[in-house]
């Protein structure tokens, strides 16, 4: 399955990187596809319409309002789409597009859309890590889209990081991928129920204070959204998070302890075929929680603490017939730290994201993982979190086919 006879609304806003875009149209051409540019206004300054027109063998817009009384209907335009790519998307536009500031053509077609949306961010390294775009492209991951990460290396501005737009060849790719695994995987888990950990656990130290982490929760509620998308009756059972859940069909329990969180799986743990642990679960727990505030009066403060249950481990334990995953965030002997986790948690499958690989980990919206199954090993390229969810799911669904 590929792109030929797709429609393809490429939507292109003002950066330096709208040059790449010329070679983008030429691939979705070369390929069989039918293409049609949209520009927004600032985008005339670095590429033209005749130049994108050639290459898309179709008039390019850039304004509501035509020749002679005429308007270019981004209704249409929309519902025409079989997939929008913004590409490059300015921080501008973006911030648009997530905030419903509709005052151009490419952000009301974008707003009367109907189709998957694929973003291509492009700008400098500060903007790119500023705490707005950050919040942007978490929102626009929320309502849905794809976000094709930035890449790294030198910047129009001669700086050097990461806002660098992905290559014409990846944003191809990912979108014909996305042609070939959403037909093959519509209802491809129908009759399965997953059930997923997310987020972080606190452990409480007294009424105001806990121990914690830095997990997001944002992978496992990215896994949660597309085993529901496949079909399948999906349990998130997550710590504390502030990630928003766009799929209602979607079962969500919120814990806090580790404790809690063991108990809410064990509600479901017979029922489930499969179980997927991608909670940051803390290892350890107060020993006592402490009735009232702690007060500081001596230099030091010794608090003990007992382990936590572990969760996975006790899933392992109780295996019958379900299908079992789990993560290891590791920092030195990685493969060979997360083998042993596969065997001693009686896994069937588990996921390695290294901490030396930039962009993985869990405060990035980006991840770089290596499957292990106890026979096999797959390595995968950086991709947003909500990408590296599908990756997972194909790779769950091959083994229950053996
Ligand atoms: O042993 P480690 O914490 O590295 O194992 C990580 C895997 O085990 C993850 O899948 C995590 O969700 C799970 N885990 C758990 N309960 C714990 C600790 C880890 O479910 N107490």
């Amino acid at each position: 399955m590929s792109v030929s006879g797709k429609k393809i609304l490429i939507a292109v806003s003002g950066g330096i990187a709208a040059y790449k875009v010329h070679f983008l149209i030429r691939d979705f051409v070369k390929k069989g596809a039918e293409v049609q540019v949209i520009m927004t206004p600032d985008a005339e300054h670095f590429v033209t319409k005749l130049s994108l027109s050639t290459l898309s063998k179709k008039p390019v817009y850039s304004d509501f309002y035509g020749d002679n009384g005429s308007w270019n209907s981004h209704v249409e335009l929309a519902l025409w789409a079989d997939a929008m790519v913004v590409t490059p998307c300015t921080a501008n536009t973006l911030a648009k597009m997530t905030h419903g500031m509709c005052d151009n053509l490419v952000i009301a077609t974008y707003m009367s859309a109907k189709c998957p949306v694929f973003i291509a961010p492009a700008m400098d390294l500060d903007m790119y890590i500023h705490p707005s775009t950050k919040k942007n492209l978490e929102l626009a991951e929320g309502f849905g889209h794809t976000i094709i990460p930035a890449e790294n290396g030198e910047l129009a501005s001669g700086l050097i990081g990461q806002g660098r737009m992905a290559e014409p060849g990846t944003i191809f790719n990912v979108i014909e991928d996305y042609f070939t695994n959403s037909m093959s995987t519509i209802n491809s888990l129908q009759g399965k129920t997953v059930l997923i950990t997310a987020g972080p656990t606190y452990e409480a130290l007294d009424p105001v204070r806990f121990i914690g982490n830095h997990s997001s929760g944002k992978m496992g509620f990215s896994l949660a959204e597309e085993a529901s998308r496949r079909g399948a009756r999906v349990i998130l059972i997550s710590g504390p998070s502030s990630q928003i859940l766009n799929d209602k069909k979607v079962e969500l329990y919120k814990v806090t302890s580790a404790k809690e969180m063991l108990a809410k799986v064990f509600e479901f743990y017979d029922k489930i075929d499969i179980g997927i642990a991608s909670a940051a679960v803390a290892d350890y727990a107060p020993k006592e929680i402490a009735k009232e505030k702690i007060k500081k009066n001596d230099e030091n403060l010794t608090i003990e603490l007992i382990k936590n249950p572990d969760i996975l481990k006790t899933m392992g334990e109780k295996k019958t017939h379900q299908f079992l995953v789990g993560f290891a965030l590791e920092t030195q002997n990685e493969e060979e730290n997360a083998k042993g986790k596969l065997e001693k948690k009686n896994l069937d499958m588990i996921v390695l994201n290294s901490l030396r690989d930039e962009g993985a980990g869990f405060k990035n919206d980006t991840n770089k993982i290596k499957i292990f199954t106890k026979t096999e090993k797959k390595e995968f390229d950086l991709k947003s979190k909500g990408e590296v969810a599908k990756d997972i799911l194909n790779f769950v669904e091959s083994q229950l086919l053996k």
